[in-house]
């Protein structure tokens, strides 16, 4: 390991962590450590000479006890599906790998709860819900390999949010050992406890920079008796917003997903995905991929038919498929879940994981695409997202045969031209991936300076030695 690495401990102390887990589990070798340092995208190389893999809440604490004691910084890790760099190491840190911690303690159908370790993967979660006819909400296209821990820590939103709510809403209660290695039980399956202040929110969307979550109790809710799934042309963003309000107010099950996408994230699709067909023919300007949900059992499917037929009449809606079965209904998922993977073959893509009220997003889409090309000549705006939420994913790939990395080098000042539509328009600038490494600059550019202040007087009470995932957030 280089010296030269700010937080790089020395062999003796790693030896003293690795004591902690045996040495099976303290993992120095560069093969196996090698996909830990990178994150998906290939954006960030981290470097670090252990990554540990506790087995249990006590071995957690024992590790940071040890940290805290001989400022040793650590990196906490999930699934490493994070888009903004919050679970690399940059500067020798120990990663503190959380998948070993992968037990779901119970699942209590009559109370609607879920106890899941931190390191459950997403999907397991989620499985585990429906073995006792539960859902639990979340989802999100990397829920194969991101987990619970990460998914709180980042207070992931996902498409499931429109409905029932981003991963705040979805936390009963949670066991979190501290910096300073105190573990701290709030594993209630509450809803109403009001014994004074609410602490679980506050490892909630901390990214590892306050505690590491090790266990949490999850929200689960009934299964749906019907589900409906549409792919739906659209005209504009701004239909897409009228049909949404429509939908939410015209059909009698609840609108559980409702997702935007403009049709050239769709050729990059057909392009560079696998398995992926068109579910309509012709080429249109916009599209919706709807998913409507009930308790009841019948009519579901009529009622969806027939409201998309009179958005037809409005001129809402320039064509739709109804998925004919679970398959179909799948393939249109699969389609929505690809996109992130898609934009990588066109070379750089700038991202911009942004939020606005609903109804700004069809003049923070036009206003926003209109700056970047003016920018960018060329450059080719993908946006696509959560418009339910107000959560578009303005992703903007480099133009055609350009030179990649002299467009990523222009990564800060297309953000800044970017940021400040969301800004007139009252928005955020991260609204679910969080800040990590690559917000960090940003966010003491738009966050209310009294709100930072106290941020930065958290971080200080709650991990006074700065061992928490040092340069991430603050
Ligand atoms: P990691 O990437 O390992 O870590 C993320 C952050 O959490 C880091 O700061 C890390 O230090 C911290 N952390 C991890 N575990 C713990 C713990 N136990 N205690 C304390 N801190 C911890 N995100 C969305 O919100 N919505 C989406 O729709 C969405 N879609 C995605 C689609 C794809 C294809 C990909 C690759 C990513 C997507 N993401 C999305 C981003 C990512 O999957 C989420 O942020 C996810 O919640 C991260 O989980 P993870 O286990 O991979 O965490
Ligand atoms: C998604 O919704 O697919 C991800 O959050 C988007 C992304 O990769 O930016
Ligand atoms: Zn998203």
């Amino acid at each position: 390991m280089n010296e030269q690495l700010r937080h790089a401990p020395k062999p003796e102390l790693l030896t003293r962590f690795a004591a902690i887990v045996g040495d099976k589990y303290a993992v120095s070798d560069a093969a196996t450590l090698a996909p830990h340092l990178i994150e998906g995208r290939g954006l960030y190389q981290g470097r670090t000479a252990m990554m540990l893999r506790p087995g249990s809440t006590e071995e957690v604490a024992a590790i940071l006890k040890l940290a805290n004691e001989t400022r040793t910084a650590v990196v906490p890790q999930g699934g490493n599906t994070g888009l903004v760099g919050g679970q690399i190491p940059f500067d020798g840190e120990i990663i503190l790998s959380m998948t070993r911690l992968d037990k779901i303690r119970e699942v209590d159908a009559s109370s609607n709860t879920m106890t899941c370790e931190a390191g459950v993967v997403l999907q397991k979660a989620q499985e585990a819900a429906s073995a006792v006819g539960r859902l639990f909400p979340l989802s999100l296209g990397s829920e194969g390999s991101c987990t619970i821990g990460g998914n709180l820590s980042t207070n992931a939103g996902g498409t499931g949010a429109l409905a029932y709510g981003i991963a705040r809403e979805l936390v009963v209660g949670v066991e979190v050992v501290l910096a300073d290695g105190r573990i701290m039980h709030l594993l209630r399956k509450l809803k109403k406890d009001n014994t004074g202040y609410d602490l679980r929110h506050i490892f909630v969307g901390a990214e590892g920079t306050l505690g590491v979550i090790t266990a949490a109790v999850l929200k689960l809710f009934p299964q749906p008796r019907a589900v409906e799934t549409a792919f739906i042309a659209v005209p504009s963003p701004d239909a897409a917003v009228k049909l949404l309000n429509l939908a939410q107010s015209r059909i009698s099950g609840t609108v559980t997903g409702f997702e935007l996408m403009i049709r050239e994230i769709i050729d990059f699709a057909l392009k560079h995905g696998h398995n992926i067909r068109d579910p309509l023919a012709g080429k249109h300007p916009w599209y919706v991929l709807m998913e409507v949900s009930s308790q009841q059992p019948d009519g579901l499917r009529d009622e969806v038919e027939q409201f998309l037929a009179d958005a037809i009449e409005q001129d809402l809606v320039i064509d739709a498929t109804l998925a004919a079965n679970l398959d179909q209904a799948k393939s249109f998922w699969h389609l929505r879940h690809t996109l992130t993977e898609v934009q990588k073959p066109e070379g750089g893509s700038i991202k911009h994981d942004v939020s606005v009220p609903v109804a700004a997003v069809p003049a923070f889409l036009e206003e926003a695409s209109a700056a970047v090309t003016a920018f960018i000549p060329g450059s080719r705006p993908v946006p696509f997202g959560h418009v339910g939420d107000g959560n578009m994913h303005f992703n903007v790939s480099q133009p055609i045969g350009a030179d990649t990395a002299q467009f990523l080098a222009r990564w800060t000042e297309v953000n800044a031209v970017v940021d400040k539509i969301v800004l007139k328009h009252h928005g955020s600038i991260s609204a679910e991936h969080g800040i990590g490494k690559l917000k960090r600059e940003s966010l003491v550019k738009v966050k209310d300076p009294v709100a930072l202040d106290l941020m930065r007087n958290l971080k200080h009470m709650l991990d006074p030695n700065g061992i928490m995932n040092p340069g991430k957030v603050l």
